[in-house]
């Protein structure tokens, strides 16, 4: 595996499916991998509930510990270069695990670190929540095969990690967002050029009433993602026609599960009936970020 995880592109199709059957053992309890004395260090520009709490949790679980740096501890950039806080993270520390607005400054802090960095969320990708969800997949749907995953709104961060994920692991996946708020050319490229090698089939089908039509999955997140802020009242209107309520879901298969890596905006881009009714396996998402990051980490960490 390479040093970090910066984007699902780090990863190919053996390494994605190790990860998981991994997680699988972890979660079972079947072995308990250690990591003994060893820290990592979280670099948190924006606010987080589940990445934070469980990146932290996971190091506890194996032994080792997290230190927790958000935006004004570092201010990283601004008070120093992102490579002068690399140089000296890489002193101390085994591991860092970054949330950053741009997607360039998790890229730098791993160019210029010795150690592994993950991409805990930046403004392009989102790949340990892509991993957690892939194993909640596998979970609820007793393996990949053969399944329809549909993604419904912004084609966000978390989009373009789930989009390649699937192209990587040869699972069909379908894009429905609104012009202007579509896959990015170089995301669409990387898929395809994963898909050619798995045989995943994906689709942009800009009508979610089509789009969903068969799924097995349904997947939607916030129409305004953090930093997106001053765009809301535009984005609200755009994506209006997205939104996954019950008339929506009914049209997928009777099994459908629908996911959402949350926090969700009520009512926005999801209805209270969906999120809470028995389709939904949002919690299981949650819990797994747990499972799919402690063996992410055991991955990069073990190796040094
Ligand atoms: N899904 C997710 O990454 O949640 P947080 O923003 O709370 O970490
Ligand atoms: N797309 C969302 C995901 C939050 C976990 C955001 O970036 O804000």
């Amino acid at each position: 595996m390479n040093k970090d995880l910066i984007s699902i592109n780090d990863l190919n199709k053996e390494e994605a499916v190790e990860l998981l059957e991994l997680a699988t053992r972890l979660k079972s309890g079947a072995i308990k991998p250690a990591l003994d004395g060893k820290t990592l260090a979280l670099v948190f520009e924006k606010p987080s509930l589940r990445t934070r709490v469980t990146f932290e949790a996971g190091m506890t679980q194996l032994g080792g510990h997290a230190i927790y740096l958000n935006r004004g501890d570092i201010q990283i950039g601004e008070r120093e270069t992102v490579s002068d806080a690399a140089k000296n993270l890489e002193r101390w520390v085994d591991a860092i695990a970054a949330r950053t607005f741009a997607h360039k400054t998790v890229v730098e802090l791993a160019r210029n670190a010795g150690i592994p960095v993950i991409n805990a969320l930046s403004d392009y990708e989102h790949p340990c929540q892509a991993l957690a969800d892939f194993l909640t997949i596998k979970e609820h749907k007793s393996g990949l095969d053969g399944l329809k995953i549909v993604y419904v709104g912004d084609a966000n961060n978390v989009c373009n990690s789930l989009y390649l994920l699937a192209a990587v692991l040869g699972v069909d996946f379908v894009v429905s967002s609104p012009e202007g708020y579509r896959l990015t050319d170089d995301i669409a490229r990387a898929g395809s050029a994963s898909a050619k090698i798995s045989g995943a089939r994906l689709e942009l089908i800009d009508d979610p009433r089509e789009a969903v039509e068969n799924a097995d999955v349904i997947y939607t997140d916030v129409w305004v993602s953090m930093g997106q802020e001053d765009e809301k009242e535009e984005r609200v209107q755009v994506f209006e026609k997205y939104q996954v309520n019950a008339g929506l879901v009914e049209r997928a298969r009777d099994d459908v599960i629908v996911m959402h890596c949350l926090p969700a905006k009520r009512g926005y881009e999801i209805t209270d009936q969906v999120l809470d009714g028995p389709h939904s396996v949002v919690f299981d998402e949650a819990e797994n970020r747990l499972h799919a990051q402690k063996a992410l980490l055991v991955k990069l960490m073990k190796s040094i």
